[in-house]
């Protein structure tokens, strides 16, 4: 998959971003701030989920990666890694079929051994139902870690490859967990902490940065155009100086 690899060759740039991957924080402490408990946060968070799936697909956007939880987050109280769970499964129940009819294809991303039964069987029949449809990507990542992704990959490239002693990228790109979309153009973190948390370590090595203090529930189309503005004043050199760019504009 060498023409995905930011790192083997400068990919093309369009003023839309392809794919944005977000890191969705801060719904407890909008929970918080309103004298809720954090489960009020994470219900909202839902409801800010279906927005930002309408507000990509408005905008042209193909592919859209979320963090829902991450392989750290079990060390949460275990009420709210299972309410987290149950909210997970009627989020399925209730959404799938509208984003079949809305031409969304639905990938789930991760750990998925560790789930229950049910919710693996409920994972694999909703990607098999959207599994061909075009107009966005929707992923998931649930029981996800960025170094879970290399390393799970890593064990799949030498059961793939027995003896390779000097693998390069192109042996084991196809197997991380997103082998099937480009690497983000944009990286969004809500909730205010500039950090990634152990997320996409590998594909964001040269996504564009946004961190914002708005809470995920608070999260709409207007600080997504917000971020894409800020996206659309950057400069993507992949290495290059700024002079190459100008020089390749004038070329082309
Ligand atoms: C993000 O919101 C949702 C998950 C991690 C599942 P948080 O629950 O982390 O909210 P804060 O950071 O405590 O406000
Ligand atoms: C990152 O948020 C994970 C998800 C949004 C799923 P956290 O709230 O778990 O991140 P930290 O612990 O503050 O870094
Ligand atoms: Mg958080």
């Amino acid at each position: 998959m060498t023409s995905n690899s930011s790192t083997q060759a400068v990919p093309e740039i369009y003023r839309m971003p392809r794919h944005v991957a977000m890191i969705m924080d801060g719904n407890g402490r909008w929970a918080t701030r309103r004298f809720l408990p954090r489960v009020a946060g994470h219900v909202k968070g839902v409801e800010a989920v279906r927005g930002m799936v309408e507000a990509c697909v408005t905008r042209g956007i193909e592919f859209l990666t979320l963090f829902a939880f991450s392989s750290e987050n079990w060390r949460r109280p275990p009420d709210e890694v299972s309410l987290l769970m149950r909210l997970f499964m009627t989020a399925l129940e209730r959404e799938v079929a509208k984003m079949h009819a809305n031409d969304i294809r639905l990938k789930v991303v991760g750990d998925l051994s560790a789930f229950d039964s049910k919710l693996q069987e409920m994972i694999a029949q909703a990607q098999r139902k959207t599994e061909n449809n075009t107009r966005l990507t929707l992923t998931i990542c649930a029981n996800y870690g960025g170094r879970w992704d290399i390393l799970q990959a890593t064990q799949k490239m030498l059961a793939a490859n027995p003896g390779l002693t000097a693998p390069t990228e192109d042996d084991l790109a196809p197997h991380l967990a997103l082998a099937f979309a480009p690497e983000p153009d944009l990286f969004i973190r809500t909730g205010g902490e500039q950090r990634v948390s152990n997320f996409m370590l590998w594909q964001l090595a040269y996504a564009e940065m946004y961190f914002t203090d708005t809470y995920w529930p608070d999260f709409d189309g207007d600080a997504l155009d917000k971020a894409i503005a800020s996206y659309q004043q950057r400069e993507r050199r992949f290495g290059r100086t700024s002079e190459q760019l100008v020089e390749q504009k004038k070329a082309s």
